[in-house]
């Protein structure tokens, strides 16, 4: 068995590598003058199962996977499972004006091309699976990864950002062994809109916000912001995939005591990997 890590996930594929005690292939990626991207893998992958993981963001990291894909392809392999540690473009999973493109369903279309199994990490919609029609294709949750370390932090509430994604929080919490919640927003006026926990008092607690992405980071900082208004002593934020899109990160480093993300996206705040969970359902498939 042998792990191919793309450059935007060579921590992930390190761990994972261990994880499934398989081999870290050796690759090589570079850029021409063009800035057009050269990949080769330097093993031997013949008769291998192969793991291609590359998260398809930025743009030029979707261009990287399928030239590993097609690489790996290029040896007589036994399988390919293409891992996408963060899955791009999960945004954009239906079409809000006539005239846009469905952007997840072409990029899952893309990548079901070139392989026989496919998994990512807390996609944003969980529909887009469903366009991996003619593959093997899975979810992994990486809360139980964000609960057991969040655990050893003191944390003695568990929250999310709004009621849609409580579910996780409850995850979350159960492995803290905490209580968890989530905030409600309330608008006062034209311009002023609170933000305060259901039912839980956050008073002289330490809490731990938690969400599946952190893009702009506005949805944490201002949950963040109002959690301190009522009275939160210590504040963490936890997500799985950091992006920190436009000075997200030093905006939250204002208002948060301690920011932590998973090796989906690898960024500063990155503390913990999320590889025992897709080594887990990468068995099982
Ligand atoms: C929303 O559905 C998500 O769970 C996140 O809360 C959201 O994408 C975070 O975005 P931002 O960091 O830009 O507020």
């Amino acid at each position: 068995m042998f792990v191919v890590g793309g450059s935007a996930s060579q921590l992930l594929s390190k761990e994972l590598a261990k994880c499934l005690k398989a081999k870290l292939a050796k690759v090589e990626v570079k850029r021409f003058p063009d800035d057009e991207c050269y990949v080769r893998i330097h093993d031997d992958l013949d008769g291998k199962d192969v793991f291609v993981v590359q998260t398809t963001w930025p743009d030029k990291n979707i261009v990287e996977l399928f030239l590993l894909q097609d690489a790996v392809h290029e040896f007589d392999v036994s399988t390919v499972t293409t891992v996408v540690p963060y899955f791009g473009y999960a945004r954009q999973d239906k079409q809000f004006e006539k005239g846009e493109p469905i952007s997840a369903r072409a990029i899952a279309r893309l990548i079901q091309n070139q392989t026989d199994a496919f998994l990512t990490v807390d996609i944003h919609a969980t529909n887009i699976i469903d366009w991996f029609d003619e593959v093997s294709a899975k979810n992994v949750n990486a809360y139980p990864e964000i609960g057991k370390f969040l655990k050893g932090l003191g944390v003695q509430v568990v929250l999310s950002p709004d009621e849609g994604r409580w579910e996780n929080a409850k995850r979350v919490a159960d492995i803290v062994n905490c209580e968890a919640d989530f905030l409600v927003k309330e608008r006062i006026d034209g311009e002023t809109v609170q933000m305060a926990p259901k039912k839980l008092d956050v008073n002289d607690k330490t809490v731990a916000i938690v969400d599946d992405i952190i893009a702009t980071g506005g949805t944490i900082a201002k949950a963040a912001e109002q959690l301190r208004k009522h009275g939160a002593a210590r504040i963490f934020a936890a997500c799985t995939h950091g992006v920190f899109a436009k000075d997200g990160l030093n905006k939250l480093r204002t208002v948060c005591d301690a920011i932590y993300s998973t090796d989906t996206i690898e960024n500063p705040t990155t503390s913990l990997t999320v590889a025992p969970q897709i080594a887990r359902l990468a068995l099982d498939m």
